[in-house]
């Protein structure tokens, strides 16, 4: 049943009056007030009405255009080629519609060279006009005809190179791109303001968005406003050299422009899918900067020519795979704190409970005082609360508007909330910790720890299974979850026969573990897990490392005096020579393999580091891989094996695939090295 006309057209134009709105709010005042997922959803109302009833459709309709008017302060430039939206596809079924709505109009073409799928970045869309390889102007989007000109803002942009780095330029090229601030950048900017009284940005895009539209240049370069190219356009008759989505890229590389590295080439639609699936439960939660989809192109250009676009707005041959939207508002109701395995003491946000991205958030972390200071957060307040991935929800900010007066500050308690031990600060650390070892908050979080992938990686202990054995009192320290037997498990709720039975088996297994696994999952202050690998393959057995002095551990490449002190005094200890004793009767292996740390894998190699690796710091790193024989330089050049690339990786990485050098992540390192990443 579909709703009469009169219906229909009163909510079409209740929509147009409401996208207007939120178009004025976004691309003029940059204070956004609804999502981006309730605009799409409302736009893509009103395109449908509008296409089943074209009489409804009114000449200043809001789909007849991209974006809002530009403003009137700055210049107007018009865009040499309309600057164009994207279609989306909220779910893998609307990409499919898509390929197959392709397939209808240039049969199975796409197969030649399949598709690019790039990261959609959240940032403000900008054309950087190049003649003879030199900038000349730069604009923002605008209404997609005709931008406004902010030509000093962008030169400012360290990013946007001023020349193309290049022999042979086109006469006349716009480059296309997103600039956008990262996310530590932005939250520091944001503290700035809160201490100047200034108001703070909603979030990374509308702080990049004004940035770039300030009056004053001056103003701009201090904003830390980064910049990624996606596409170029040029007049016909200006020649380019490549023919796909896909060299396009590499050219911008060439040319000295930053391009996203996470772009993949993908040779069906399949592989698309595969992708957009990693970058959202994996890619994205690692990133420095705010991505709200994927895009996927056609990859030959030929073809985009083809294949054109709808109604001049959205070209036919692109669509924006879009994410659940991974922000929410809620209240802070209040803050308390957990105990962590090593005694660390970490307050934590209790929300009022709010849905984002399908997933009801109740808690978020909130580190340390020192970061519920910087962000002025208080007890009472509206916050904007992030998930994304899989990662622990963060608390992006207080909404200082929204405060009544109510508020209240927050302070770290004195005494240890579980065992009442007054807690202590150590020098040049943010947080304080309980000394006890033997406080009930550091057992549980422990075990948790020990039970977990990385460590012991004992499947089916969940952080519930370790509070029932707990409370029920069946296990009170690691080495007891090595002694239980199936018919103690059986009679626990949750538990069956077979469970029970999987449970041991698990257990059984974890007790062969290399000494590394065992290290790091012992717990120990400051050891993670790149230095209990470095420990075990040193010391080659427990007993070794548990009788070293801290002189003889700091004298371990890529162990410092703080771990080596802290792996004494942990040996140095009543409780844990008794755990010890406990885990060698229950049979728990004590020693490092030696086959795998021969220390030759990369023998002759010569390795370039750059950016924020996950796990590892750049001295550690380095360290191992000169304990595999190979070498490492500052920079890249022809002679470079392979570059090793985390997060933030900037120039080096630019160079590294301009010069075609392998690049791998840290995990591949490992690999490499013969270890489990
Ligand atoms: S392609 C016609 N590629 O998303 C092609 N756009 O919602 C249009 N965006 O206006 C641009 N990352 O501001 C393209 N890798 C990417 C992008 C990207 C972000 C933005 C861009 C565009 C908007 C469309």
């Amino acid at each position: 049943m579909t709703a009469p006309l009169a219906e229909l057209a009163a909510r079409a134009n209740e929509l147009r009056r409401q996208i207007r709105r939120a178009n004025y709010q976004y691309y003029v005042l940059d204070q956004p007030e609804i999502s981006d997922r309730e605009y799409d959803l409302m736009f893509r109302e009103l395109r449908d009405i509008e296409g089943a009833h074209p009489e409804l459709r009114t000449p200043d309709s809001p789909t007849l255009r991209v974006g809002a008017p530009p403003q009137s302060q700055l210049a107007k430039h018009e865009h040499l080629v309309p600057m164009l939206s994207l279609a989306n596809a909220f779910n893998d079924d609307e990409l499919r519609e898509w390929e197959e709505r392709l397939k209808r109009l240039v049969d199975d073409a796409i197969a030649r060279d399949g598709y690019t799928a790039e990261l959609k970045i959240d940032g403000a869309a900008v054309s950087l006009t190049y003649e003879n390889g030199v900038l000349v102007t730069g604009s923002t989007r605008g209404n997609g005809r005709i931008g406004e000109e902010v030509t000093p803002n962008l030169r400012t942009v360290r990013d946007v190179p001023l020349r193309l780095d290049t022999d042979d330029p086109p006469r006349l090229v716009e480059i296309r791109g997103e600039v956008y601030m990262p996310f530590d950048r932005f939250e520091r900017l944001n503290e700035a303001r809160v201490a100047a009284e200034e108001p703070v940005f909603a979030n990374p895009r509308n702080a990049a968005a004004g940035s770039l539209r300030q009056l004053d240049p001056g103003i701009t370069a201090q904003r830390p406003l980064r910049f990624f190219g996606y596409a170029v356009s040029a007049p016909r008759n200006v020649e380019l050299p490549f023919a796909t989505q896909w060299e396009l890229l590499d050219t911008l590389v060439q040319w000295g422009v930053p391009v996203e590295p996470h772009r993949t080439k993908c040779a069906s639609l399949g592989d698309v899918i595969a992708f957009v699936e990693t970058v959202e439960s994996r890619v994205r939660a690692e990133l420095n900067f705010g991505i709200d989809g994927v895009v996927v192109k056609v990859n030959s250009l030929a073809l985009e020519d083809e294949l054109g676009t709808i109604g001049g707005r959205e070209p036919r041959w692109a669509i924006a795979r879009k994410f659940a939207p991974d922000i929410a508002e809620t209240r802070l109701l209040a803050i308390e704190v957990n105990v962590g395995r090593t005694g660390v003491v970490t307050p934590f946000a209790m929300l009022e409970p709010v849905d984002i991205g399908g997933a009801v958030v109740r808690l978020a972390t909130l580190h340390n005082e020192d970061y519920i200071r910087a962000k002025d957060l208080r007890v009472g307040d509206w916050v904007q609360v992030k998930r994304a991935g899989e990662v622990i929800p963060q608390v992006i900010g207080p909404i200082p508007e929204r405060r009544t007066g109510d508020e209240k500050a927050w302070h770290m308690p004195k005494r240890c909330p579980r065992c009442n031990t007054p807690l202590e600060r150590e020098e040049e650390e943010a947080g304080v910790y309980c000394p006890n070892v033997a406080c009930p908050g550091r057992q549980l979080e422990g075990l948790v720890h020990f039970a977990s992938r990385g460590a012991m990686d004992i499947r089916g202990l969940s952080y519930a299974r370790i509070q029932q054995l707990i409370e029920t009192g069946l296990v009170r320290d690691a080495a007891d979850l090595f002694t239980l037997r199936a018919e103690q498990l059986v009679p626990l709720e949750g538990f069956g026969e077979k469970s029970a039975e999987n449970l041991i088996a698990a257990l059984e297994e974890a007790k062969t573990r290399p000494l590394s696994r065992l290290i790091n999952a012992l717990g120990i202050r400051h050891v993670g897990t790149a230095a209990a690998q470095l420990l075990a393959r040193q010391f080659c057995t427990l007993d070794d490392l548990a009788d070293a002095t801290a002189e003889q551990i700091g004298a371990v490449r890529g162990i410092g005096d703080i771990i080596a002190r802290s792996v004494e005094s942990y040996f140095d200890n009543h409780t844990t020579t008794k755990l010890i004793e406990k885990l060698r009767k229950a049979g728990v292996n004590f020693t490092e393999p030696r086959a795998a740390t021969a220390g030759s894998s990369l023998a002759g190699a010569t390795v370039v580091i750059t950016g924020t690796l996950p796990t590892m710091s750049r001295t550690e790193a380095t360290e191992l891989v000169e304990s595999q024989g190979g070498h490492v330089v500052n920079s890249v050049s022809k002679s470079t094996t392979f570059l090793v690339a985390g997060m933030d990786a900037g120039s080096k990485l630019a160079k590294a695939q301009a010069l075609g050098i392998e690049v791998i992540d840290e995990a591949e390192l490992l690999r490499r090295m013969g270890q489990q990443p």
